[in-house]
């Protein structure tokens, strides 16, 4: 098939090279000059572990190609997926300036029957408010279809998770139209959930606001067991084994924050308002989530006796681990609380520096683990990427001027790093 998609970030690149992986004929379109000109040279934008092999070997066999002229993108392509970014206004509902932007472009280029899948995460409405775009500006009497597919995909692993999916959700006006979107996915072999719009739409914030509701509830357990002396991993394993409610997404630590969650649930809650329903609930998820960085920061300050002329540390930034997208991340809310406070901050993350200097550029980056460690007062884990939970803790404490380790993320084994000597803290347990 010849698809189009609109918008080459974190969703659209891997989406564009899988269906090209997959046989397709693909074209990229951006809006962003610069990042389009990288992809023609072969240089990836973002990392994403496997991205850069599979748009090399897709580009090599031309099934995948690049360009600014979203004319072009749709006049050649079947189906048009958007995949634009929707971030989330003052106030909390979603700007969809950048959907608007794309189904313009689409109106304008229509030349033949087309069908425009949605797959950027919108409230509940905008597949009609998409449509009605498209009708405003096509400049021909032709026909389309739009349609809602909600990604699911989770950076860090946002290859596999495309290529095998847990469901495919298809939001669609017909069961042609479905058809088209089932055939399109078939050689997948994974469930698919054909439905209509508003639900497809629905099914994607009821998603993440619980996967969100998953994480804050167990937050604040571990709290809980700060203050009466239960052991959060013990009690994550033991309700966890209860398949009513599932061990994953259950880790106990410094909360979301992200690219997604934060702005989901801030829609979700907009969307639920508008409706005359006030979803109480979210924002005890959002509050619990705020408070993250706050408690990590009292427990730090309590132990090491304030910030101020201290060295800290950092080990991470991204918001989670496998990517460099520091939108959200904890690590920027805890760094300029520690500077506000007077700490000297050393940090180090495997792929995120270059992204964490755009945001926070006064502090000291560092070129590993070990020279972050370097005569620091105390090191605070703010992201588990995998290598920090390989390192060499005997050389980590010989680098340091304290060996103090708060871990915001439960990546050590509290007995093992105390056995090593150092002092150790880390959240819902002793
Ligand atoms: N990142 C994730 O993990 C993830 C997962 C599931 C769903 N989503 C959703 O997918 C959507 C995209 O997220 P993302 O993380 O890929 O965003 P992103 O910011 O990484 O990428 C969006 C891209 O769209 C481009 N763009 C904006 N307007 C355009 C236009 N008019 N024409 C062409 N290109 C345009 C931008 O230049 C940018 O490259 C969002 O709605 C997000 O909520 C994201």
């Amino acid at each position: 098939m010849n698809i189009c998609v609109i918008g080459t970030g974190y969703v659209g690149l891997v989406t564009g090279a899988v269906f090209a992986d997959l046989g397709n004929d693909v074209i990229c379109v951006d809006n962003d000059k610069e990042k389009i000109e990288l992809l023609n040279k072969g240089i990836m934008p973002i990392y994403e572990p496997g991205l850069k092999e599979i748009v090399q070997n897709n580009v090599e066999d031309r099934r995948l190609t690049f360009t600014t002229d979203i004319n072009k993108g749709v006049r050649i392509s079947e189906i048009i997926f958007i995949c634009v970014g929707t971030p989330a206004k003052n106030n909390g509902e979603t700007d969809i300036s950048y959907i608007e932007e794309a189904a313009k472009g689409i109106g304008k280029a229509l030349n033949e029957y087309k069908i425009i899948v949605n797959k950027s995460t919108v409230p509940i409405g905008t597949g009609d408010f998409v449509r009605e775009i498209i009708e405003k500006n096509k400049e021909k009497d032709i026909n389309f279809d739009v349609v809602s597919n909600p990604e699911f995909l989770r950076e860090g692993s946002a290859i596999q998770d495309t290529l095998a999916p847990e469901r495919i959700v298809i939001g669609a006006p017909t069961k042609e139209v479905a058809m088209k979107l089932l055939e399109l996915y078939a050689t997948l072999g994974r469930p698919m959930l054909i439905t209509d719009i508003y639900s497809a739409e629905m099914i994607k914030y009821a998603s993440n606001t619980f996967l969100a509701m998953k994480i804050s509830f167990i937050n604040k357990i571990a709290n809980i067991c700060e203050s009466t002396g239960a052991n959060i991993s013990d009690v994550t394993k033991g309700i966890g084994y209860d398949s009513r409610i599932g061990s994953s997404f259950l880790n106990a630590g410094l909360g979301f924050g992200g690219s997604c969650f934060p702005k989901d649930i801030k829609s979700f809650l907009h969307t639920a308002k508008k409706f005359g329903h006030d979803f109480n609930l979210l924002n005890s998820v959002i509050e619990i989530d705020n408070n993250r960085a706050t408690h990590f920061m009292n427990i730090i300050r309590e132990k090491i006796g304030g910030f101020k002329g201290k060295t800290i540390g950092i080990l991470g930034l991204s918001f989670k681990p496998d990517t460099d997208d520091m939108r959200d991340a904890k690590s920027i809310e805890i760094i300029k609380m520690m500077l506000s406070e007077g700490a000297k901050i050393k940090a180090y993350d495997p792929v995120a520096i270059e992204n964490a200097k755009k945001i926070i550029p006064n502090i000291e980056y560092a070129k590993n683990s070990y020279s972050a460690a370097y005569k620091a007062d105390a090191i605070a884990i703010i992201t588990e990427w995998r290598e920090f939970k390989l390192l060499n803790m005997e050389k980590i404490k010989k680098e340091m001027k304290r060996p103090v380790i708060f871990d915001g993320r439960n990546i050590y084994d509290p007995e093992k790093m105390r056995k090593t000597g150092f002092e150790y803290y880390s959240i819902g347990r002793r």
